[in-house]
């Protein structure tokens, strides 16, 4: 049976900020940057899943790849919500989200399912070696944030977490060349790459006020070196054909942001500061 389960969360970000912690603008800029790409991402997974279902011959898996694409896009609505709430404030930044959205659907239509696959896989492997540095690091990077904003990276970083074997278990069933990822693995990150640089300039031409060290320097500057090089390390095994996120050392705070949902409490506010 699989693990993962749906949760479906009211988010609000109303009037959110576009540097939405003040203590960490460049980290804030980087997150804007990840939501944003996460639409493009999370939709293209989304139509690449559904298209790879009728290949899936094993019921286990499919009931999987459904459940995994379905939390894929309750990201996909969150972050809209998010952009979109930015956007109010922000007019110009349309253009950024359409970019996205425009690059992704341009990929889909140039590649095979087989690539999808593999392009899916091979960043959903990057993401927990990467969410686990980001969460074991909270306290530094969310504490000082906007806790509607905090809550919903939280959020998608657990659920992340919780997925992390989903993508490439499709991968290997429906594609099963491990090699074939291996070898693409640096084009996906290119495309990825160009994202990032062309939201970055359109942030920039469009948000107006923010600091320069906004844009500027290492986002994990006050993150312990230590935690930079093991998600580094983490990040390059990941890409390896061998590479089985099941194996992968997972932060505490996944267990602990379950156990507070199991309680109850309130996802969209879990973390960071009220809104001023
Ligand atoms: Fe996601
Ligand atoms: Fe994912």
């Amino acid at each position: 049976m699989s693990s993962l389960e749906i949760r479906k969360i009211p988010f609000d970000f109303e009037g959110a900020p576009f540097i939405w912690n003040p203590e960490q603008p460049r980290f804030s800029v980087l997150m804007n940057q990840v939501g944003f790409l996460a639409i493009g991402f999370e939709r293209y997974i989304c139509k690449a899943f559904r298209e790879a279902e009728s290949r899936i011959t094993d019921k286990r898996i499919l009931t999987e790849a459904g459940l995994f694409r379905e939390q894929e896009g309750l990201h996909a609505s969150a972050h809209t919500k998010h952009a979109k709430a930015l956007i109010k404030q922000h007019p110009g930044l349309q253009r950024a989200l359409d970019r996205v959205l425009e690059s992704y659907d341009q990929l889909y239509e140039k590649h095979s399912l087989d690539y999808h696959l593999a392009y899916t896989g091979g960043l959903e492997a990057i993401f927990t070696p990467f969410f686990k540095m980001v969460l074991d690091n909270r306290a530094v990077l969310f504490s000082g944030g906007d806790r509607r904003v905090t809550s919903l990276l939280l959020w998608h970083f657990c659920e992340e977490i919780e997925h992390r074997s989903s993508a490439l278990m499709v991968y290997d069933h429906v594609v099963g060349n491990s090699w074939y990822r291996f070898k693409n693995a640096r084009g996906f990150q290119a495309h990825t790459r160009w994202l990032a640089e062309m939201l970055t300039e359109e942030f920039r031409q469009n948000v107006p006020n923010v600091p320069s060290e906004a844009y500027e320097g290492d986002p994990f500057a006050s993150v312990p070196r230590w935690d930079k090089y093991r998600s580094a390390m983490g990040i390059l095994s990941s890409q390896l054909p061998w590479h089985d996120p099941a194996h992968q050392a997972i932060p505490n705070y996944y267990q602990e942001w379950v156990d507070q949902w199991a309680e109850g409490d309130d996802v969209t506010q879990i973390y960071g500061q009220h809104a001023s």
